[in-house]
């Protein structure tokens, strides 16, 4: 055999050996973990779940989740008339207890004191952390509107209320020797995300946070878990659900079945296809991936751009009837 053919080999075996290894993560993860009993009873953890950006979405999709398997929850959000409506929902449909706390989480620290309060009698066996922004639409950086204000919020609402929320309830979950801190990041933490930079920037804080932080809670019995989801259907993602975005009841159901399996996780078993697949391909053409993720972003950039300069015509000139269209430019991931 020439040395060209054992590297021939030796490639193959290699790229066999990881495609059988991520089908079985994926089968082990996704079902069969679960259907052992490998995954967490979250009862057992505590009686109130606390999630964050809880009245619309994936947040929403969670709370109604921990509800159904028993847990009272306490829904985060801005909006009082909103939490108010979906606590009613929540209460009926399932029977169990709920709290309601507005507040906005792109403000600072001064929140959490209030937040706490409002905490400190339940006993909390579970933190999602899910409230996050993004942009309207993919952009330059330095073309963002009122960059510096944006930014800020920007990380006070996607890093400062994962960090603020963990330190109110950590201690008291690392004192029980139980609970579970679920961090929802996104895909874009993870795969090149250009003209999202300061998104995906925080959201890869998201990620690296949990990972650090699970290797020191896990001496206090505290499982930190990251979700990274794709595209789910949602009002920020403003995609229809299909094969590859689902609603976000069938991505948090996905996502309950890999708890405790894994420290961070795409979730949805579509999505783990989705970014093992772009892993892969990282790992071998970076830079074919980066130039097919910039055409992406950017084709969408100028979708929205054009919609936007549509709308103000339209502003300028409205119709005969004296209305000026209400065309929204379409949120990204
Ligand atoms: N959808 C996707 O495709 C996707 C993909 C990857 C990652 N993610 C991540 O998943 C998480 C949830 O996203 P989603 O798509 O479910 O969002 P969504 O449908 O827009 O829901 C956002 C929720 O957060 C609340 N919220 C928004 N801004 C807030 C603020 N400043 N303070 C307090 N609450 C706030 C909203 O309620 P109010 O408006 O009443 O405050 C709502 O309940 C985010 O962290 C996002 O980055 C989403």
């Amino acid at each position: 055999m020439s040395a060209l053919e054992v590297i021939g080999l030796l490639f193959c075996v290699y790229l066999l050996w990881s495609i059988v290894s991520a089908l079985f993560n994926l089968l082990y993860t996704c079902y069969l973990g679960n259907a052992l009993g490998r995954s967490i009873d979250v009862k057992k953890l505590g009686s109130w779940a606390v999630i964050t950006g809880a009245t619309d979405g994936i947040g929403r999709a969670y709370a109604e989740e921990f509800a159904r398997q028993g847990l009272n929850v306490v829904l985060i959000s801005r909006s009082l008339f909103k939490l108010q409506n979906v606590a009613r929902e929540i209460e009926t449909q399932f029977g169990v207890k709920t709290r309601v706390i507005d507040v906005d989480f792109t403000s600072g620290r001064e929140i959490y004191d209030r937040i706490g309060a409002q905490l400190q009698d339940l006993d909390i066996g579970v933190l999602v952390n899910n409230v996050g922004m993004s942009y309207n639409y993919p952009e330059f950086l330095c073309y963002l509107p009122d960059a510096g204000a944006f930014c800020t919020r920007l990380m006070h609402c996607n890093i400062l209320s994962v960090t603020g929320m963990t330190l109110l309830l950590l201690p008291k979950m690392a004192e029980k020797r139980k609970g579970l801190i679920l961090n929802v990041s996104s895909a874009s933490a993870v795969l090149p995300s250009p003209l999202l930079s300061m998104y995906s920037s925080t959201k890869a804080f998201v990620e690296k946070f949990s990972r650090d932080l699970s290797l020191e809670t896990q001496h206090f019995g505290v499982t930190i878990q990251c979700v990274l989801p794709s595209f789910v259907a949602t009002n920020m993602s403003k995609f229809k659900s299909s094969l590859t975005v689902p609603s976000p009841t069938q991505f948090v159901r996905g996502h309950m079945n890999t708890l405790g399996l894994e420290v961070s996780s795409p979730g949805y078993w579509v999505h783990k296809i989705q970014i093992g697949f772009y892993n892969m391909a990282l790992s071998f053409a970076r830079p074919i991936v980066e130039r097919i993720a910039w055409y992406g972003l950017f084709s969408i950039r100028t979708r929205a751009v054009r919609r936007q300069q549509r709308l103000k015509m339209t502003e300028v000139n409205p119709d005969k009837t004296g209305n000026s269209a209400n065309v929204g430019v379409q949120p990204i991931q």
